[in-house]
Parts: C-alpha cells; sequence; structure tokens
C-alpha cells in the first residue's frame, strides 16, 4: 500500500491552476474510450480523482450520467464551475476517496476512469471496489501521460520547457524530498497490469493515443503548470512564493526570450481492464 491515510493538504491551491497549467490528453483519447467502451450514451461513468473535472467533462456526451469522484473540495468546485461554464447537466460531483467507494452509495457504472489519479490510491483495494461497481462488461479505463519509450515528436519550433532547470529551483526550495502536501510521495514501481494481475480483472492491456505536439505554452502557463502539482503546490512555499516565482520566471525568459515554450507531455497511455463476469474471485 502507498497512502494510507488520506493527507487534506494533498493539492491544497492547486485547482485554479489545473486547467490553465497541465498539457491536454491526446485528441484521440476521447473516441478510443468510446470504442472500448461501446459507448453509446446511455450508462453511467464513475471518474475518480477527477481533478476539476477533465475526464468528467470529456466524456460527459458519450454517458447518461458521470459521477466525479475527489477528495478535495476545491477541485470538485472547479469541475462544477467548468461543466456550468460548457452547459454539461450530466455530471455530479461527489467528496470522497477511491477507498470509499464500496461504502460511498454511488451505484453501478459502465466505466469507471483514473486520469493520473490512480497512483494515488490503495490501487489493489481499490481495482477490487471498481470491479465490484462495474456493470458485466463495463471498462475500468487508468489515463496517464507517457514519455518513457515512446517517440517525441518535431515540435512547433519552440524551446521545451526546461523542466529539469525548474525542478532544479523546487528542490532548492523545498528540499530533495518530492513532497506531497505534508508528506512525501514514492511513485509505485510494479506496473499497473501486474497489480491488476492479483485482482479479479485479471488481464489489462496497455494503448496509446498519439500525444499533442503542437502544445505552446507562455510563461505564466508553465509556472501554473508547476503550480497545479502536489510537489510544487503554492501552500508549500510559504512565504517564499514570491521569490520562487521571481527566479521561475527569470530562469524562463533566460531560456527562451520570446516567453514561449514547446510543452510536449508526451502520448497518452491508457491502461484497460474489462470486467467479464469471470473474475478470480466473487
Ligand atoms: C493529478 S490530479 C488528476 C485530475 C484529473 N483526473 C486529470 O485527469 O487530470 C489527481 C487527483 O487525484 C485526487 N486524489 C488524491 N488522492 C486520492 C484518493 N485517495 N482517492 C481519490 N482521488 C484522489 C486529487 O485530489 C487530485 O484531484
Amino acid at each position: 500500500m502507498i497512502r494510507v491515510a488520506y493527507d487534506p493538504t494533498l493539492f491544497q491551491g492547486t485547482a485554479t491552476y489545473y486547467t490553465s497549467g497541465r498539457p491536454p490528453y491526446s485528441r484521440d483519447l476521447v473516441p478510443t474510450l468510446a470504442a472500448e467502451g461501446r459507448l453509446d450514451g446511455s450508462g453511467r461513468l464513475l471518474d475518480v480523482g477527477c481533478g476539476p473535472g477533465i475526464l468528467s467533462l470529456a466524456l460527459a456526451n458519450h454517458f447518461e450520467e458521470v459521477i466525479g469522484l475527489d477528495p478535495d473540495r476545491e477541485m470538485l468546485a472547479e469541475g462544477a464551475r467548468r461543466a456550468a461554464q460548457s452547459g454539461l447537466e450530466n455530471i455530479q460531483w461527489a467528496q470522497g476517496r477511491a477507498e470509499e467507494i464500496s461504502t460511498l452509495d454511488l451505484g453501478m457504472f459502465r466505466m469507471v476512469t483514473f486520469g493520473q489519479s490512480f497512483h494515488w490510491t490503495d490501487r489493489e483495494r481499490v481495482a477490487e471496489m471498481v470491479y465490484d461497481r462495474l456493470e458485466s462488461g463495463g471498462v475500468l479505463a487508468i489515463i496517464s501521460h507517457a514519455h518513457e519509450g515512446r517517440p517525441q515528436p518535431e515540435g512547433p519550433g519552440y524551446p521545451p520547457i526546461p523542466h529539469e532547470a525548474i525542478r532544479a529551483l523546487i528542490e532548492r526550495y523545498l528540499g530533495p524530498r518530492r513532497r506531497a502536501g505534508q508528506g512525501g510521495f514514492a511513485q509505485p514501481t510494479d506496473p499497473h497490469e501486474d497489480l491488476l494481475a492479483r485482482t479479479r480483472f485479471g488481464v489489462s492491456r496497455r494503448v496509446f493515443c498519439a500525444g499533442r505536439d503542437d502544445i505552446v505554452q507562455d510563461i505564466d502557463a508553465v509556472l501554473a503548470n508547476y503550480f497545479s502539482m502536489s510537489f510544487a503546490a503554492p501552500p508549500l512555499f510559504g512565504d517564499q512564493r514570491a521569490r520562487f516565482e521571481e527566479d521561475v520566471r527569470a530562469a524562463l525568459t533566460a531560456y527562451s526570450p520570446s516567453g514561449l515554450f514547446w510543452d510536449w507531455p508526451g502520448d497518452t497511455q491508457i491502461v484497460l481492464a474489462g470486467k467479464t463476469g469471470q473474475g478470480k474471485r466473487s
């Protein structure tokens, strides 16, 4: 188990930076999920660790009802605000942790998504809970950006975001241990497929959708990207925040006098597992 107790300060202060800073998923993600889940506008989606509703909103038109589940109130408020702005009325927002799926009265789902959120959970226990909440034939989809082993495209001609330099600055301010809320965080090392093999899902497979190679961000957006991360959440910097921001702006200007950067998030990876009704345990 990676995290035992949920720390409510994990993403504190990040929600409003999320949509302006985080690079979007592949344009092929939604069509791929629609095809994999044979989505036809009926059924229900549970989007776990929904944050400001990135997947909830993107998939809303493919379901009758969507539940965005997240423990962070600010994220849910941002999701509700964005849904209202887009005129989407079939999304409900529920406050809770993935580890509470079995005790929350959420009903049954055709698809359950985790967008960059599965690694925050007690994965094996949560996968079993998800299995129970999926209709027969339903699909679990674990989505993230993937760089490793993926070909890097040409890009639109601006310098890439100097991630190493920014991470070095973060380390100078916050220390070498990757911060997360009140504590630290260690990324799970075993692939989701290995973990799912130990659950009733059994078999899973990995699909890649081509990442967007044309994302150009200005300095504000690069800063917003980092302030949307748990390891660089604004409250972690305390009264050093303005100085940190100044240092990042100076470093970015030195890297790109135009103030523009190429943001290559990598391809979008989906780990897919289906509920066949023939799970190992019942
Ligand atoms: C990186 S954001 C992902 C947001 C969105 N799903 C996306 O695709 O961009 C991770 C989200 O996971 C949520 N989270 C953290 N621990 C969680 C847990 N134990 N159960 C459910 N969600 C959790 C955080 O509050 C945060 O909103």
